[in-house]
């Protein structure tokens, strides 16, 4: 049996740390369903689309990677996919509370899909979306913390020059 994850996220953009999980991830997994939230009640910097696209050039690479969307519960998507495990990515202590938390309240909902953890690259460790946002909205150089594209798409977004 083909082992299945579903890795989700915002990837309100994907990062360098993100990518650094999908490598990792594909290691240990013969397929992986990045599904990125569509929260309706969420302000995200991108639209769900622009997600989607800067995920599918960042991702290029990758064999065995599939893109999708998901909106409601977590659980019942990846039983949906017919997904064994939920892949989640782990930096600094700091994650811990929030990942365990959700990692018992999805298994107290589905008992038969794994919670996996894989740790970041250390040079990852600091990066998330939300930090790499706040630094480029005020015109920080994020360069090198996310793939060329989403370089691109975020010096778009707040009007930075090269
Ligand atoms: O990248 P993020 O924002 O940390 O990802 C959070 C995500 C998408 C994994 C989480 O918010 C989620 O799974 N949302 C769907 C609703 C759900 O099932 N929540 C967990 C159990 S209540």
């Amino acid at each position: 049996m083909k082992k299945v994850a579903v890795y989700p996220g915002s990837f309100d953009p994907v990062t360098n740390g993100h990518l650094d999980i999908v490598e990792r991830g594909l290691k240990i997994f013969d397929k992986l369903i990045v599904a990125i939230l569509q929260n309706p009640g969420k302000d995200y910097l991108f639209t769900v689309e622009e997600r989607v696209e800067m995920l599918s050039l960042s991702l290029k690479k990758f064999k065995n990677i599939e893109i999708d969307t998901f909106d409601g519960l977590l659980v019942e998507y990846a039983a949906k996919r017919k997904a064994q495990a939920i892949l989640r990515g782990m930096r600094a202590v700091s994650d811990f509370e929030y990942e365990f938390q959700m990692a018992l309240m999805n298994r107290r909902l589905n008992r038969e899909i794994q919670t996996v953890f894989l740790m970041t690259g250390l040079r990852w460790i600091f990066t998330s979306s939300s930090i790499i946002k706040e630094a480029a909205q005020f015109g920080g150089n994020v360069k090198g913390m996310v793939s060329p594209i989403v370089f691109q798409k975020i010096k778009e977004k707040f009007r930075l020059k090269d």
